[in-house]
């Protein structure tokens, strides 16, 4: 049976997901261009690095913020502002109803943009009413790491499936709670004033994964919807409001910061299914 996939009548897609990598700042002429794309504080802040590596990460991660926000709405990449929170999370400026998440590793930075006509939202709609998304990416190569930190970060709930997984599966679940942990904090903007602990991502059958949170912590869970998959040997969660439906496009910024590249062709389901949570 074919997916029912949302159209938005407007089409402008719901959802951009966008990849760049880091290394390809490796090319000074590039790692320039990416440069002039942002604003004096995020040079001065680029400049600040001790250590190539760190800058290209953040150059690549913060142009790409720049040119997905740019595709998601008619305004060059340079004009973005953006308003941040208590928390650190940025929105962007002005408003367009447009939200975005930004993540990265040292090989991967990724973007999640949302676009308010998918969502019904308008211009007209107050700030707060603006469905929000949040990202995660972590390289596979983590994994291990992160089952030896699983105590600390890790509900109850999900430390005892994790435990009832054979040994070879635990590091694939780990990234994946790991990544999803960290995206529904992103998304909710609030950081580490949810303590990790007082909400679980519980894995169902058939690949299905929901939102349990403890008494006293603020949330509907099924205000979320939740993904996972794998790019370029990483682990990407997306934390989406429910609120957003429409068509999910993934795109490429590659190499940076001029070539952009479609990879999902027209009318393709929001995402398989996450066949590597079978597999060890
Ligand atoms: C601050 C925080 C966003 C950390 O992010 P991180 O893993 O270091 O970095 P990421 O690459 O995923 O994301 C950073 C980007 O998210 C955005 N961001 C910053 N604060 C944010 C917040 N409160 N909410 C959402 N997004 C935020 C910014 O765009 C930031 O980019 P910048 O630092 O270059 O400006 C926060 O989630 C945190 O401290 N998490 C705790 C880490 C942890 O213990 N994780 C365990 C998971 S089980």
């Amino acid at each position: 049976m074919e997916p029912e996939i949302d159209r938005n009548p407007a089409g402008n897609p719901a959802l951009r997901l966008w990849y760049a990598y880091p290394g390809d700042l490796a090319d000074p002429a590039a790692a320039e261009a990416c440069a002039a794309l942002l604003n004096e504080a995020e040079r001065a802040r680029a400049a600040r690095f001790h250590f190539d590596r760190h800058r290209r990460e953040y150059l690549a991660t913060h142009a790409l913020a720049r040119i997905a926000l740019s595709h998601a709405h008619p305004l060059p990449p340079q004009e973005w502002r953006y308003s941040v929170n208590a928390y650190g999370k940025p929105s962007p400026l002005p408003e367009s109803g447009v939200r975005f998440n930004q993540s990265n590793s040292t090989e991967l930075a990724i973007c999640l943009v949302s676009s308010p006509s998918a969502a019904g939202a308008s211009r007209s709609l107050p700030p707060e009413a603006v469905p929000e998304v949040g990202v995660d990416v972590e390289a596979l190569s983590r994994a291990e790491e992160i089952v030896r930190l699983a105590p600390d970060v890790f509900s109850g709930a999900e430390l005892k499936q994790l435990d009832e997984l054979p040994a070879v599966s635990r590091p694939n679940r780990a990234i994946s709670l790991w990544t999803l942990k960290e995206a529904y904090i992103k998304a909710r903007g609030v950081g580490l004033l949810l303590p990790l602990r007082a909400f679980s991502f519980v894995f169902g059958d058939a690949q299905k994964v929901r939102l349990e949170v403890e008494p006293g912590v603020d949330e509907d869970p099924d205000r979320w919807r939740f993904f996972l998959l794998n790019h370029a040997s990483h682990r990407i969660a997306m934390v989406v409001d429910a609120a957003v439906s429409g068509e999910l496009q993934v795109w490429e910024a590659h190499p940076l910061p001029t070539v952009l590249k479609r990879l999902t062709n027209p009318g393709e389901p929001w995402f398989p299914v996450p066949a590597f949570e079978n597999r060890p």
